[in-house]
């Protein structure tokens, strides 16, 4: 079960020229392409004279044209030429998406579009300010158990042993304050007086010790903000929420359902040191990167095992407090779409 009016991120800005691109976002296939006039479409992948996708069609101005029969649809989704054929029946259309671009993401709504309001979008302005690096992949799990990973960071004392964890104990001690919101959950993690990951040591020059903290905010449904940071210990950044003269990374993610088992995961990597070195932009990055892959072996083989033994009960720990919480954000806004009770709300385990 999916929340269906919401928006969900389609890609980057940058992906998206007059060359059709297929995608497929909660089970349907949908064809985005940049029109001339400069704006994105957004229509079904699916032409409604024989089912062509139309992701191998052609873009003319602001239409795309079928490259079975010719049929020419306009950004609205409504056939505008049929060759050879004067009338053109009202039923000569394809689904149309709203789709909005805001802070170099593409965000689309793949629910009823008078309900999309895109002063609901999630703004990241850290893309105008700070270098940053962008990715698009696909994983082959459910988009929650990427979400799931992110909130419960206790996970890179054992997976990120050899990129981003340093300290396995810190990570076990570290303080957490976890707030409920509205939409989802924030919380921040402090570890304090430990030994720089290597990455931060590479990125920065410490004295020593440092005060790490970690803050994550979750928007249901899709979207992860993460602040994360270190400063040498006696800086104040615990003490006083000093934030600059160390290491600074944010992190944006867009988790998109594109199936119940595969997961559109567009992140991207900003750097607040060395902001005029664009190959501290480039090594941040590929750190992340490398740390990622460690993470996508894990969520594909627990994927994979969830599936094959579904309905096998799973349990909670203390650490479990932020994922729990994001959860039912999630299914108390599906509950609501659907109108339905919050048990009755079908998603991964
Ligand atoms: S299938 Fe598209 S024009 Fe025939
Ligand atoms: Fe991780």
């Amino acid at each position: 079960m999916y929340l269906m009016n919401a928006w969900y991120v389609a890609g980057w800005s940058s992906e998206f020229t007059c060359k059709p691109l297929g995608r497929t976002f909660l089970d349907e296939p949908v064809v985005l392409y940049r029109g001339k006039n400069g704006r994105i479409v957004a229509l079904e992948d699916r032409c409604c004279h024989r089912g062509m996708p139309l992701s191998h069609g052609e873009v003319f101005d602001n239409h795309i044209r079928c490259e079975y029969h010719g049929l020419m649809f306009d950004g609205g989704g409504r056939c505008v030429d049929i060759p050879g054929q004067k009338m053109i029946s009202p039923s000569a259309k394809v689904r149309h998406y709203a789709l909005e671009e805001r802070d170099d993401i593409v965000w689309i709504w793949m629910g009823d579009p008078q309900k999309a309001n895109p002063e609901q979008i999630v703004r990241y302005p850290w893309h105008a300010s700070w270098p940053y690096k962008a990715k698009s992949e696909i994983l082959k799990c459910n988009y929650l158990l990427v979400s799931d990973n992110l909130l419960d960071q206790t996970h890179a004392a054992y997976v990120h042993k050899s990129t981003l964890a340093s300290d396995p104990d810190a990570y076990a001690k570290a303080e957490m304050h976890t707030s409920p919101t509205t939409d989802g959950v924030k919380f921040t993690r402090w570890m304090l007086n430990c030994i720089p990951p290597g990455l931060y040591a590479s990125a920065v020059k410490f004295n020593g010790r440092v005060d790490r903290w970690q803050e994550f905010e979750y928007v249901a449904p899709s979207c992860i903000l993460q602040f994360t940071g270190a400063l040498d210990v006696g800086k104040g950044a615990y003490e006083e929420r000093v934030r600059e003269g160390g290491f600074g990374l944010r992190i944006f993610y867009g988790i998109t359902p594109e199936t119940e088992d595969t997961t559109w995961f567009f992140w991207s990597t900003a750097n607040g040191y060395r902001q005029n070195e664009p190959e501290a932009t480039e090594q941040l990055f590929h750190s992340i990167e490398a740390a990622f892959k460690e993470d996508e072996i894990v969520i594909e083989a627990q994927h994979a095992t969830l599936r094959r033994l579904s309905g096998r009960p799973l349990i909670n720990i203390n650490s479990d407090g932020a994922r729990v919480h994001a959860r039912l954000a999630l299914e108390r806004k599906i509950a609501a779409e659907r109108g339905i009770s919050r048990e009755q709300v079908v998603t991964m385990a």
